[in-house]
């Protein structure tokens, strides 16, 4: 049974929707929460979804080692990078070639890269006069935004769009396709 790790810096909310998706699922399972931000909201759902969790530091991602362990101690099989703003550090892409999976919210490689997430992205397409946008699920490498696409959806940019009504548009795609995508590598993989 395929089990996955997902991680985020914020809010949560994907990472809600796709515990909720595999809650009770006959062979994928979300076995731990992990974020680099101790106050993050996404630690709450996890505790109310009786989820484990972890909160770590750079010094424990990129130095040490432990999330890696902590990751092995959990007999993880996929990442699942839902709002996690960090960039993946080698030897965790190495311990899990082909298996980590993000979200960005926008259609790559058109506003991807360093500092590009949440508001940003959304206030970046309506500045430059996109006509649409989306969401784009991808394979993980050690650049930003750069490993092989898997799906994208769109959605219509309109001209009295702002960032927050454009970014409520993207997140109901990606509440939409998120799990359903990671349900169909997981399923192809296993
Ligand atoms: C999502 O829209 C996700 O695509 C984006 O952060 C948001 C997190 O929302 N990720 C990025 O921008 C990554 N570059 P959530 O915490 O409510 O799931």
């Amino acid at each position: 049974m395929p089990r996955l790790a997902v991680f985020a810096s914020g809010n949560g909310s994907n990472a809600q929707r796709i515990a909720e998706y595999f809650s009770g699922h006959p062979s994928v399972s979300v076995c731990l929460v992990l974020s680099n931000k101790p106050d993050a909201f996404v630690l709450e759902r996890a505790v109310k979804l009786g989820i484990p969790t972890m909160v770590f530091n750079r010094d424990s991602f990129y130095e040490t080692g432990q999330v890696l362990e902590t990751l092995r101690s959990y007999r993880i099989d996929y990442l699942v990078l839902a709002g996690f703003l960090w960039l993946i550090p080698q030897k965790i892409i190495s311990a899990f070639p082909g298996k980590i999976l993000n979200i960005h919210p926008a259609l790559l490689p058109g506003f991807g890269g360093k500092g590009m997430y949440g508001m940003k992205v959304h206030q970046a397409v309506i500045d430059s006069g996109e006509h649409e946008s989306g969401i784009t699920i991808h394979y993980v490498d050690e650049n930003y935004d750069e490993g092989r696409i898997i799906f994208q959806a769109k959605c219509p940019v309109s001209e009295d769009d702002t960032a927050e009504s454009l970014a409520e548009k993207v997140h109901e795609l990606e509440y939409r396709w998120f799990a359903e995508v990671i349900e169909g590598v997981v399923g192809r993989d296993g």
